[in-house]
Parts: C-alpha cells; structure tokens; sequence
C-alpha cells in the first residue's frame, strides 16, 4: 500500500486526477473503475479541465462504475447514473455506450447483478479503480458484515450510510433504502487501485485499513491485500494515521 498524504482536498485531487491521467494516457483504451460520492468530483474537474485543454482522449475508455440506489432512474438527480453525466461523462468524449453503471430500476434485481457481473467478466479486469469511502470502511457499496460479497449484489443500506447520504436528499425519508453494488472481487481483482479520502469524518476508516487486520467488518481493510493500492488522503483524513 502506497499512502500519499496531502495538504487539503484540492492537492488531493490534483494528486488523483494525475494518477487517472497517466493511465488514460498510457493505456487509451483502458477500463475505469469510477465512483460516485462528493470526493470524487473534484478529481473529475481535474480531469475535465486536461480533456478540455486536449490533453486528454476518453474516446476509447470504457468506465464500469461501482454502484446504484434501487429505484432512482437516470433522470433522478440522486441517481449515480446522473451524477456520472452531471459530474464527468457530459463533459469529454466518453462514448456514452461504453459507460456501465448498474440500473436500479431494472425489474428483476437478481438478473441485473448477473448481466452486471457479465459486463465486468467481459471488460475486466479493471485497468484502475477509482474508490471513495464510507464513513463505516464500505467501498462501492459493501457495506460491513461477516463475510466480503465477491460478486454485484443487493445491498440494505447501513443506517450508518442512510445517515451519511441523506446530505443529499431533501429528506432521510427519501434516501434509497437499498442499492445494487459491485461486489469486492472486481476490486481485488483490478491492476490498479486508487482511493481518496478527504476530511475528519473519514479519518477513523482510514485507521482501520492502514493499521487494522483484514476483516468485512471494514470492507475496506481488504485493499491492504492489493499490490497496487494508492490511498491519498487529506491532513484530516490522515489524522490517525
Ligand atoms: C457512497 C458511495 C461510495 C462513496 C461513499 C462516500 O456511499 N456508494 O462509493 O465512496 O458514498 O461518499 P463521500 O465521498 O460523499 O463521502
């Protein structure tokens, strides 16, 4: 593991957006892992602003993203499908139809984890993973439990989660109750892994993965397994470290 302190969540970003930059231009037709979350969004700027400066070519990426809520569809402004539009995908030349993020409407959820995990066998592995973190150690949405899920699955949300992404619903009543998540296997599996974590109430999950034991309890603690895993953290999220 490879931890990158930083000063403040803007050096943070740059220092991720630079780490995706040199894949893309490497490797142009590489598989992104993306994620949703607040932290990722300036990392994504980053990365628009390179795009529209042409420094940079999404025309042969394929991104696979880790999750969804059930029951938002893509015109929702809380679906992650939107977020990735809003946040990155509308911005460079991505073609929209290599751009994978589960749909939580689909009818029958057990067959959407299964076309979901057809995608990733078909794609994978991951060129680089793109994580953020929950507050209780969850990526994607893995949240804690007695054993890691390895593959995409339906998830009841933490009430530790519900809590921490009801910032961004107008009510608790409305945040999704459940949601379709990559599971951990893909993560593992993928060459390159890169997490951000920004902020004070990120710090004790950050502990947990760089001093703690391996355990699904953090889902996150598995990274340290990863031979590629780069966490860059701000001084808040580092504070316990
Ligand atoms: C959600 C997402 C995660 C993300 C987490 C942290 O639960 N499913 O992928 O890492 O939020 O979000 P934030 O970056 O806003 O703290």
């Amino acid at each position: 593991m490879k931890i990158i302190k930083c000063k403040d969540y803007e050096e943070m970003s740059k220092r991720a957006a630079s780490y995706i930059r040199a894949i893309v231009t490497l490797k142009p037709n590489a598989v992104l892992g993306l994620a949703t979350g607040s932290t990722p969004i300036s990392t994504y700027k980053q990365l628009i602003e390179c795009y529209n400066v042409g420094k940079l070519d999404f025309s042969e990426i394929i991104s696979i993203n880790l999750d969804e809520y059930v029951g938002l569809d893509d015109k929702n402004d809380q679906s992650y499908r939107y977020f990735m539009n809003e946040n990155l995908f509308n911005h460079i030349n991505i073609k929209k139809e290599n751009t994978y993020v589960p749909n939580g409407i689909a009818k029958d959820l057990e067959a959407e984890c299964k076309r979901y995990d057809d995608i990733i066998e078909k794609f994978g592995p991951i060129d680089l993973q793109l994580l953020g973190l929950g507050q209780n150690g969850h990526i994607g949405f893995n949240e804690p439990d007695n054993h890691f899920s390895f593959e995409t699955h339906v998830v009841s949300l933490t009430e530790n989660t519900i809590m921490a992404n009801k910032r961004f619903f107008n009510s608790i009543d409305e945040v999704p109750k459940k949601a379709i998540t990559m599971g951990i296997y893909p993560i593992i599996n993928a060459k390159n892994v890169l997490m951000v974590a920004s902020g004070k109430v990120k710090a004790d999950a950050v502990e947990k993965i760089v001093k703690g034991n391996i355990t699904p309890e953090c889902p996150a603690s598995i990274l340290k397994y990863h031979k590629n895993f780069v966490l860059i953290v701000d001084e808040e999220a580092a504070s316990k470290i």
